[in-house]
C-alpha cells in the first residue's frame, strides 16, 4: 500500500519509511504524489491535529495519507510546548532557539519531567481512520548534548540510557521514542484493518 505522508520533514519521513518499510507500506512525501498541502494545526490536541494533516492531504492526493502530530510537553510547565511544539518562540526561532528558549523559561527548575507524544492517524479515501498514540517520558537537560536527531533530541535527556536523544543512534531512538511507540501500535491496528479488509 503506498501512502503519503502529510508532512515536509525528511526526518520525519526516514523514521517512518524505517518502520513501516517492514509491513509493505511505501511511504511517499507530498511532493512524489504531486500534492503541497499547507494545514493550519488549529486544534488543541495532537489527535486533532494529526487527523487535520492527514485529511488534508488525502482530500488534496486523493490517496491514503498519514500523519505524525508530535511535540514536547514539560510537566512544570503544564505541558507546553505541547501542541506548540514547532512554533515555540514564534517564527524567528530554529530548533536551537526553540530548546534554548525552553530551557531559559525552566532556569531553576527542579521538576525536569517531560514526555515526547506522537499521534499518527492515517486517512483512507474511503473515509476510515486508523489512530495511535506513543508516549516517551524522560528528564529535560540543563545543556544540550549530542548531534544526532532534531528538534528538542540535545535536550531531551533518557535516564535509562544515561544520554539524550540526540546522542543515539537513530536505530536507538526508534526503539524507545513516542514515534516508534506510535508506530508500533499503529501497525498492529493497521495489520487488523487489513486483514479485516481483504
Ligand atoms: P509537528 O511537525 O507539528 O508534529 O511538530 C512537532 C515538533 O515537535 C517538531 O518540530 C519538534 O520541535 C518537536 N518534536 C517532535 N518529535 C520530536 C523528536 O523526535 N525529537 C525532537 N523534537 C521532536
Amino acid at each position: 500500500m503506498k501512502v503519503v505522508l502529510a508532512s515536509k520533514n525528511q526526518h520525519k519521513l526516514v523514521e517512518m519509511r524505517d518502520i513501516l518499510s517492514a509491513q509493505g507500506v511505501e511511504v511517499v512525501l507530498e511532493s512524489d504524489a504531486g500534492v503541497d498541502v499547507e494545514v493550519e494545526e488549529t486544534g488543541a490536541t495532537f489527535e486533532e491535529n494529526s487527523l487535520l494533516k492527514a485529511r488534508a492531504v488525502m482530500e488534496a492526493a486523493g490517496l491514503p495519507a498519514i500523519a505524525d502530530d508530535s511535540g514536547l510537553s514539560v510537566d512544570a510547565l503544564n505541558g507546553a510546548p505541547g501542541v506548540y511544539s514547532a512554533r515555540y518562540g514564534g517564527e524567528g526561532l530554529d530548533d536551537a532557539g526553540r530548546y534554548r528558549l525552553l530551557l531559559e523559561n525552566m532556569r531553576g527548575q527542579l521538576d525536569r519531567r517531560c514526555r515526547f507524544v506522537s499521534v499518527i492517524t492515517l486517512c483512507m479515501p474511503n473515509g476510515d481512520v486508523i489512530s495511535a498514540r506513543g508516549e516517551c517520558p524522560g528528564a529535560l537537560a540543563y545543556a544540550p548534548q549530542g548531534e544526532n536527531g532534531f528538534g528538542y533530541d540535545p535536550v531531551f535527556f533518557v535516564p535509562e540510557k544515561k544520554k539524550t536523544f540526540a546522542q543515539l543512534t537513530p536505530e536507538e531512538k526508534n526503539a524507545i521514542s513516542h514515534r516508534g511507540k506510535a508506530l508500533e501500535a499503529f501497525q498492529e491496528k493497521l495489520a487488523a484493518y487489513l486483514a479485516e479488509k481483504g
